[in-house]
């Protein structure tokens, strides 16, 4: 396999779409042959954190896997809805000052127009394939670093709409971000995550958390992130936290207990989740409206078995489109998470009582990613009507 095609309606995340470097490891090729990579993320707790929304740099430093970006635009399109406005893009290649405050000016990426284009053609990605006793870049960076700073999360590059669990969102960055900033929330708590994709939240709380369910749908989604919960038991072990990566599907009233169907729940495990967990999590989960009922209907069916009060923390990027329906730029996906919050403030339904609060995303920031000001951060508290 020599080279991954990104087709028109091939989807890649922007924690990939901005990685200026031209190498990759790929590890191997998942259960649908879609090549899977291996990238470190860094966690910086000795930086001065950032805590504006990302203007003073992109911060790719520390997203050590290299990747070669598409070669320019349209060869690959972010999440459907994102729209992937100039203002989003400026970010990505804004100028950034390097250690001794001098401007460090980006070179733009090569376009179609370049006579002697410097990669390959716009509509392709050439990998390099590492081995790990190869010249390894992750390798390397794991050297410099203690294990627990370091994150190893397996991810695919690019991916249909149905796959995009299998990249690694900014939305999950957001959310990593917040958990590591309140520890003392998630001390010792059981977490239930909701489309949680390749883990990376999920191990982030299990840093701190007793128990979290990291949960999806799709065996092969769930076995890569039970990869990547496994890549990183040296940080979650270290507090005795413990992963369990469960199927549950929004679209279904009940959870799989099944023994012979992969990821499906014990009667202990769903005995444990609905005694134990206060902490719901969900990252960028917020980009086609059926999904969004569907979340937000299994939210509320999940708040109605649990023996707690809850609090749901929920992660979100507005993304702008221009859309020929409207001739304007609209947040299609971003308003319908909006109108279901409207919904939810202040609603008590005979049992259960919810509140909503927007979280200001100015916590530090201890992962690198471009922390833009279209993502946000959101709280759900659902307790007993007394
Ligand atoms: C954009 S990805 C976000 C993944 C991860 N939270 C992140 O931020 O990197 C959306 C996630 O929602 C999951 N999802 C979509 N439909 C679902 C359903 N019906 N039930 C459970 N999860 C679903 C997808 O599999 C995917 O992992």
């Amino acid at each position: 396999m020599d080279e991954v095609t990104f087709k028109s309606d091939t989807v890649l995340s922007d924690v990939h779409l901005y990685t200026p470097n031209h190498r990759h490891l790929m590890v191997r090729l998942n259960g649908m042959g879609q090549p899977v990579f291996l990238s470190q993320f860094k966690l910086l707790w000795n930086r001065d954190s950032r805590t504006d929304s990302g203007a003073e740099g992109d911060g790719r430093g520390a997203l050590l896997a290299e990747e070669t970006p598409p070669s320019g635009p349209g060869s690959a399109r972010p999440l459907p809805g994102s729209g992937h406005s100039d203002a989003t893009s400026q970010v990505g290649l804004g100028t950034r000052l390097d250690e001794d405050g001098d401007l460090d000016v980006e070179r733009r990426p090569p376009t179609a127009s370049d006579p002697e284009p410097a990669g390959p053609p716009r509509d392709k990605v050439h990998p390099t394939i590492l081995t790990q006793e190869e010249e390894d870049p992750l390798a390397d960076g794991a050297r410099e670093s203690s294990p627990r700073d370091i994150v190893r999360i397996e991810h695919t590059m690019a991916t249909p709409l149905e796959d995009v669990g299998k990249q690694v969102w900014r939305g999950a960055l957001l959310l990593a971000d917040y958990i590591l900033f309140q520890r003392d929330l998630f001390q010792g708590r059981t977490v239930l995550e909701l489309g949680a994709g390749t883990g990376l939240a999920s191990i982030i709380a299990a840093t701190v958390a007793r128990t979290v369910y990291c949960t999806d749908v799709g065996a092969d989604l769930l076995a890569m992130c039970q990869r990547n919960i496994a890549l990183n038991g040296h940080l979650t072990a270290a507090g005795g936290g413990v992963v369990k990566v469960k199927e549950l599907d929004w679209l279904r009233d009940d959870l799989c207990t099944d023994p012979e169907v992969p990821f499906s729940w014990s009667q202990e495990d769903v005995s444990d989740l609905y005694s134990h967990t206060t902490i719901l999590l969900a990252a960028e989960v917020f980009y086609d409206d059926d999904l969004t009922d569907a979340l937000f209907e299994t939210l509320s069916r999940l708040a109605h078995k649990l023996q707690n009060a809850c609090t749901a923390i929920l992660s979100v990027e507005k993304r702008l489109n221009f859309t020929l329906r409207h001739l304007d730029v609209t947040c299609e996906a971003y308003d319908h998470f909006r109108s279901w919050l409207r919904r939810l403030e202040g609603l008590a339904d005979g049992r259960l009582r919810f509140a909503v609060e927007r979280v200001e995303a100015s916590f530090p920031q201890l992962l690198v990613y471009e922390r833009i000001q279209q993502l946000e951060l959101w709280k759900i508290f659902v307790e007993p009507v007394m």
